[in-house]
């Protein structure tokens, strides 16, 4: 098979054939088509779409790149999340450590900062020596310890992802339904688990833009988890505003730790407790009580520790990551918060340099933005809507007209 034909071939709205897209998924995942290859496959991709016959082929190309997980016979129910991806959305964070109080397992697979989205892996890594690098052995044996594990796609889980994933976020080659579908659907059949509520983001800040839209990238994952008979569940929210008052890797973990602890924004609250409650065999109120109670915040600290994260700074973030603009945000105008747009918040915390513009770059944990108005809340003109966690004076007063564009009122 030559490469540079089945590229042409997608780009001019051909479809591949299952071997095909194996072949490609192989030959990219060992190092013999090069990134700029994949790049131009995955343009073609974005622009040309694919069957549900190649999303198919491409979920399990991308699956069989690596090994699935093994489970040991009478293990708990083994269950997970995953979002398609949204502006401050930690909910991941949170609902981990959750879900792991109860009898389950939960061997969760995620990605990095993706476009104009956070990832957990980089919100992860901004607790000082946490790692996310966590092999198929050590994640087992995790899970039979604490029942929880959250690490990447690894040499042997889902390298394809790994690799075309990183790609993505600097191709502006992520909002392709079926590059999502075989993204997500990839890890979470990787991770053989029993029981997956997707939640599927709609509105500025996600990727698929529309309700429609949201629908069917949620019907299209759904089927995939159908047919390897994995209890797959879909909840729809709209991201047309930031999840929460954060947005910013080490930000967003210390709103997450809030969370665990009984307190943080509600929506984030609420939004996480909708999920969890889709995939536990408790009910909401036990749910709410491991919240409230300081049991779902010791799973996090039995995490870190596993993980060989420092416990101790994890009520000190803040002070680890500290940037060295940190400054208010005034409204300039008065008025009930019509709108506070995902997009423009995503983007904002984006080029203060929360997320990459050249795959593997380092990010800094430190910036972005936290304190963020809510819509619905009733401002005047000179009040506090957010505060930017900036590396310059320059970069502070940049994020800080970028996100005012976002802001409208009612006057
Ligand atoms: N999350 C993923 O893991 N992959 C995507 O493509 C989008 C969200």
């Amino acid at each position: 098979m030559h490469i540079p034909t089945l590229i042409e071939r997608k780009r001019d709205g051909g479809s591949l054939s299952e071997d095909e897209v194996r072949f490609l998924i192989a030959e990219f995942t060992g190092e013999r088509m090069p990134d700029y290859q994949m790049s131009a496959l995955a343009m073609a991709i974005y622009f040309q779409g694919m069957s549900a016959d190649e999303t198919a082929s491409l979920t399990f190309a991308m699956l069989e790149s690596g090994e699935k997980m093994i489970h040991p016979e009478g293990a708990p129910r083994i269950v997970d999340k995953h979002s398609t991806g949204g502006i401050g959305d930690k909910t991941s964070l949170v609902l981990a450590p959750l879900l792991a109080c109860d009898d389950l397992w939960v061997p969760m697979i995620s990605g990095r900062g993706l476009g104009i989205t956070g990832g957990t892996l980089d919100k992860l890594e901004s607790i000082p020596g946490f790692s996310v690098s966590v092999s198929r052995e050590k994640a087992l044996r995790q899970l039979e310890k604490i029942g929880v594990v959250m690490m990447g796609q690894t040499s042997d889980i889902c390298p394809a992802d790994k690799k075309l994933y990183a790609l993505r976020d600097v191709t502006a080659t992520v909002p392709s339904q079926p590059l999502i579908v075989a993204s997500i659907m990839s890890k979470k059949l990787a991770e053989s688990l029993d029981v997956l509520v997707l939640d599927v983001k709609f509105g500025s800040g996600a990727f698929m833009k529309t309700r429609e839209e949201a629908a069917s990238l949620g019907s299209a994952m759904q089927a995939v988890g159908s047919a390897m008979s994995v209890e797959t569940k879909v909840l729809y929210h709209s991201m047309d505003e930031p999840l929460g008052r954060s947005v910013g890797n080490m930000l967003e973990v210390v709103e997450a730790i809030e969370v665990l602890e009984g307190r943080g924004p509600s929506d984030l609250r609420e939004m996480t407790l909708d999920l969890a409650a889709e995939v536990s065999l408790a009910d909401r109120d036990q749910l709410e009580r491991w919240l409230d109670d300081g049991t779902a915040r010791a799973k996090l600290d039995e995490l870190v520790e596993c993980q060989g994260g420092r416990t101790d700074d994890l009520s000190r973030l803040e002070s680890v990551h500290v940037a060295p603009v940190i400054r208010d945000i005034n409204a300039h105008e008065s008025g009930k918060i019509l709108k506070f747009d995902a997009d423009t918040v995503g983007r904002a915390s984006l080029a203060l340099g929360a997320g990459r513009s050249r795959a593997g770059e380092p990010i800094d944990f430190s910036v972005g933005f936290d304190r963020l108005a809510k819509v619905g809340d009733v401002i005047a003109a000179g009040d506090v809507v957010a505060r930017v966690h900036a590396a310059s004076e320059s970069a502070a007063e940049e994020g800080s007209k970028n996100i005012l564009e976002g802001l409208q009122c009612e006057s």
